[in-house]
């Protein structure tokens, strides 16, 4: 079994769908090993809680820097034998010693048709802001694997999602929820977990 950390900010919706997804036997090959958040009052520590599965802080705040951050998340992740880690909500930019540790094994997913709307500065709602600030008529998400350039790595699936013409940035980030990002990411981290995503170059294939 490969043992997931998912890594969390927020409401943890995303991690919910994981949760959710592994009780029905759908994560193959793996198991939640840790959830580790940001900040101290994330709703998503409460999620993991109540799933039973470990959960802990290392907290932005306490940090002079990303950089001294992701040292002190590579040291945990080292010490729990991590597998895989999945950022979920995560919103912590983490520098590269932590794709170095982990190549190809960290998932993250965004809540836009990369390489549109992505980036620095592209995180949660500011996302459906400027998608529907463009005036876009589909948006969607993207899982992929992390790189050391922001939102940059090998995209591993894509759902579009409809724009509709009174969307707010909250309606809009909740309809990507539902039909994009919490079937993309669990679908994604079942298939890792069973060896079927291989990485050539910037493309990610997929194994029958
Ligand atoms: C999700 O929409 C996720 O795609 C996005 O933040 C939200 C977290 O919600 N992530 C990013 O913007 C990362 N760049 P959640 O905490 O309910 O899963």
């Amino acid at each position: 079994m490969k043992r997931i950390a998912v890594l969390v900010s927020g409401g943890g919706t995303n991690l919910q769908a994981l949760i959710d997804a592994q009780n029905r036997g759908e994560i193959v090959g793996g198991e939640i090993a840790a959830v580790i958040s940001s900040t101290s009052d994330a709703y998503a520590l409460e999620r993991a809680a109540k799933a039973g599965i470990p959960g802990c802080v290392i907290a932005r705040k306490e940090f002079a820097s990303n950089q001294a951050m992701t040292l002190a998340l590579v040291d945990k992740l080292k010490a729990l034998n991590i597998d895989l880690v999945v950022l979920a909500g995560f919103m912590v930019i983490l520098t590269e010693e932590m794709v170095n540790t982990y190549p190809n094994a960290i998932i993250n997913v965004h809540p836009a048709l990369i390489p549109s709307f992505a980036g620095p500065g592209c995180y949660g709602l500011h996302v459906h802001e400027k998608a529907l600030e463009y005036g876009v008529k589909l948006s969607g998400a993207t899982v992929h694997f992390v790189s050391a350039e922001c939102d940059g790595g090998p995209i591993i699936s894509q759902k579009a999602v409809e724009v509709l013409p009174d969307d707010t940035p909250e309606v809009l980030q909740r309809r990507i929820m539902e039909q994009a990002e919490w079937k993309l990411l669990p679908q994604a981290v079942s298939l890792f977990c069973q060896d079927k995503l291989k990485v050539e170059g910037r493309t990610v294939r997929i194994l029958a």
